[in-house]
């Protein structure tokens, strides 16, 4: 098997389940070793299971997402793992889930980037993709917290592109609308308020994404043939968030 990412080492977080999942497995199938970190540990066992009956090279590690690196050689870090915050809007938003929702989303990502730049600098380069949101690059289309948290991400982005750019690191963020993942079923306790200011707009919204669509998206940003991208939120919402 040859393809574009062929014998590069791929760590992609929250890849036991949605986006994640297909990212690994889009990048498996273009010749990586992927790393399947998750901290759902059945999702990881069924998810290694599966790629490695494919005759994918995959294994998990149970991590939160400041995982320590496992591999001598990282090429690809996916910083995907992410938790929204139930839609609060400001006058509700509970210290909790806001301290939730930047620790996974933001502060993870920040420690997992940490870990792995020395690594891919001894490499002489690498490319990380952030998972942000469409919210990321607007103001309206979640709560606050989640929110807040994407515009960091972004934010992180464009400075590791710029700062670690000079030595061969590519770092670029996806930022999708909304994708048909378990995601949304997970929320609980959801803020009507927030809710309802948050979809106002959802009617305009021309189609869903699929994660195959979020998945070609990060294996073009892991590869190559983006090789003079660097520092960009890639939005991915058929053009919603051009209204
Ligand atoms: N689904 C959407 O509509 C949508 C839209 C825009 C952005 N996103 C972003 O895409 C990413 C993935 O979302 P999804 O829809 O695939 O979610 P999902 O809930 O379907 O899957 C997320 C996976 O991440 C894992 N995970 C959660 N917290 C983790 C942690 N701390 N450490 C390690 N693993 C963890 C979960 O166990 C799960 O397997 C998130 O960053 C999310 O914010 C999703």
């Amino acid at each position: 098997m040859s393809g574009k990412l062929q014998n590069k080492v791929a760590i992609i977080t929250g890849s036991g389940a949605g986006i994640g999942k297909e990212i690994a497995r889009k990048y498996a199938q273009a010749g990586a070793k992927v790393v399947i970190a998750d901290c759902n540990e059945d999702a990881l066992k069924t998810t290694v299971t599966e790629f490695n009956e494919a005759g994918y090279d995959a294994f998990g590690v149970k991590v939160n997402v400041d995982a320590v690196v496992h591999f001598g050689r990282i090429d690809i870090l996916v910083n995907n793992a992410g938790v929204g915050d139930n839609m609060q809007a400001t006058a509700n938003v509970q210290d909790t889930v806001c301290q939730r929702v930047m620790d996974i989303n933001v502060t993870g990502m920040m420690r997992a980037i940490r870990q792995a730049l020395p690594v891919l600098i001894e490499n002489g380069g690498g490319t990380i993709v952030n998972m942000a949101l469409i919210a990321g690059l607007t103001g309206g289309r979640g709560g606050l917290a989640y929110t807040n948290a994407k515009h960091a991400v972004v934010g992180m982005t464009k400075n590791i592109a710029s700062h670690y750019g000079p030595q061969n690191i590519r770092c670029n963020a996806i930022a999708p609308g909304h994708v048909e993942t378990g995601f949304a079923a997970a929320m609980t306790n959801v803020n009507p308020f927030g809710m309802e200011q948050s979809v106002r707009g959802v009617s305009l919204m021309p189609k869903a994404g699929q994660v195959s669509d979020i998945a070609n998206i990060a294996l073009f940003l892991a590869s190559e043939d983006s090789g003079l991208i660097n520092g960009v939120a890639i939005a991915a919402d058929a053009g919603w968030s051009t209204y």
